[in-house]
């Protein structure tokens, strides 16, 4: 089929390239005309494992062009919109960009158009669409409007893309439903050969789900709101941990053994960020509240994230005491691995409370350091975990690369002004980082931070504990007394 992708950010690029791949014509269209330019020389205006090739793959087979958005528009039937919908100050989503799209599909489209809305929008914003499409019908256009839901996780998206849980369609005729099948088939039957594996792992087929426009919408919204509660949650239940003395990695353990609950989602830390979660959830609020719905639930989850930050801070500050003064290497900036996404990252915000306090910041992450440098050139950026330690009166981890698993810690020693890792993300954990000679502060691991690895075999002799782990004998010091937990 001929489509046209509006939009060429992380969920536009990605669906126009995995589209092109499963064979339809894609014309990917943006405003921004430096971004069109840098994508027809094949350079990607973000990280994305695998994208890469597929563009150029997309490119290379004459499937997937780059244009502007009236030329896509007027050249395709089916008509994705993926631009940006952002927070308002007081919230709510900014859906100008759709309209523009809508307008601009109004002066270029002639006969039928199929309109998808993939942007995350409030519900009832397929039914707007509608009404203005209407309203301003100068061509006599005869179209339909879909909502199509993106669930694509930044960091897997390509792989999302060809191996989806769900595809989520909402549509209010049988043209739309057919014209959407058509376009998804290969994925729903999952016919297409997936970029990502050689050989894909068997899957369930990805389940389609046909329900009206608005159903579709709240789809969306209420599943990152519910994803947003779980990561709330387990971070409520971390503090209790640090104040009660036990250890919230065997409690999400647990509690997410729990067929009914699961164990996804319930990693602590210093909260969830990101271009979905944080404004989706605000937008969903303010949707509660229009319509009339008691949504202060979803302000508690949004109060307990925003505090995250304040509260790491608060934890740093006990155990380096002045801040003034005090390097801090940080390890990870983007809001979570395998992207270079710093939009609403914990680790800028936790990074702005530290420069307030008069710290020095040493910052290193794999691919996010240019972005993050638009909003903070203030800081050092790096070329290694390493150089970011040099001198560090401790060392925050921030996001959980996996580059950062196994440093070499007698290196690392060499170069710290003290040998102290605050963990935000539970990257490590006392076992593995006590042995080496640091201080280890992790999220919600009263119990390690407390027992040392002898302690823990006297419990292990006394059968009740497997302890296989524990193999190194305890630092001289226990830090019992320092972890300010
Ligand atoms: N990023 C994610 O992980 C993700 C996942 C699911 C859903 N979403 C939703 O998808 C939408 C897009 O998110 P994103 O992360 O890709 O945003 P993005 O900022 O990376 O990309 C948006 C693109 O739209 C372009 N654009 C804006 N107005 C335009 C217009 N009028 N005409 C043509 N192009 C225009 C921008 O130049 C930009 O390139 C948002 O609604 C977001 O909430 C995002």
């Amino acid at each position: 089929m001929e489509i046209s992708v509006i939009g060429a950010g992380y969920v536009g690029l990605t669906t126009a390239a995995c589209l092109s791949e499963i064979g339809h014509h894609v014309f990917c269209a943006d405003c921004d005309l430096e971004k069109l330019d840098s994508l027809r020389v094949g350079r990607l205006p973000f990280f994305e494992p695998h994208l890469d090739d597929l563009v150029k793959r997309g490119v290379a087979s004459g499937r997937l062009e780059f244009t502007v958005p009236s030329d896509a528009i007027k050249k395709t039937e089916a008509i994705f919109i993926c631009v940006g919908t952002p927070p308002l100050e007081n919230g709510e989503a900014d859906l100008s960009s759709i309209e523009s799209v809508a307008r601009m599909i109004l002066s270029s489209a002639h006969g039928y158009r199929l309109v998808i809305e993939k942007s995350t929008v409030p519900v009832q914003t397929a039914k707007r669409l509608w009404k203005h499409l209407s309203i301003y019908n100068m061509n006599a256009l005869t179209f339909d409007v879909v909502s199509n839901p993106e669930f694509l996780r930044e960091g897997s998206a390509v792989e999302d893309f060809f191996h989806p849980d769900r595809v989520v369609i909402g549509a209010e005729s049988l043209r739309a439903i057919a014209l959407m099948k058509e376009i998804y088939r290969p994925v729903l039957q999952s016919r297409s050969t997936c970029p990502v594996h050689s050989e894909c792992p068997a899957v369930p087929e990805p389940k389609l789900i046909l329900t009206d426009t608005n159903s579709a919408e709240l789809v969306k919204h209420a599943s990152n709101s519910f994803l947003a509660m779980k990561i709330s949650f387990i971070n409520l239940i971390a503090d209790a941990c640090e104040a009660a003395g036990a250890d919230i990695e065997k409690v999400a353990e647990g509690i997410g053994s729990d067929k009914r609950i699961g164990r996804a989602f319930l990693n602590p830390g210093i909260g969830f960020g990101g271009f979905c979660f944080p404004k989706d959830l605000q937008a969903f609020v303010r949707i509660g509240e229009k319509l009339g719905c008691d949504f202060s639930l979803l302000k508690e989850v949004e109060k307990i994230n925003v505090r995250r930050a304040e509260q790491f801070v608060a934890k740093i500050k006990k155990e380096l005491w002045v801040l003034r003064g005090k390097t801090l290497a940080v390890w990870g900036l983007a809001f979570k691995p395998n992207t270079d996404d710093v939009r609403f990252a914990p680790a800028l915000s936790i990074i702005r409370r530290l420069l307030a306090e008069g710290t020095t910041i040493r910052a290193y992450d794999p691919e996010a350091m240019q972005k993050a440098e638009i909003d903070l050139p203030q800081i050092t950026y790096c070329q290694s975990p390493y150089q970011a330690a040099e001198g560090a009166d401790a060392i925050l981890v921030l996001t959980e690369w996996n580059e950062f698993r196994n440093p070499n810690w007698k290196q690392l020693g060499e170069l710290v002004a003290r040998k102290l890792i605050i963990d935000g993300r539970n990257l490590f954990s006392a076992d593995e980082v006590s042995p080496n000679g640091f201080q280890y502060i992790g999220v919600g691991r009263a119990v390690q931070a407390i027992r040392t690895a002898q302690e823990f075999k006297g419990i292990a002799a006394a059968g009740v504990l497997d302890v296989s782990a524990v193999s190194q004998p305890a630092p001289a010091q226990s830090h019992a007394v320092r972890t300010s937990v």
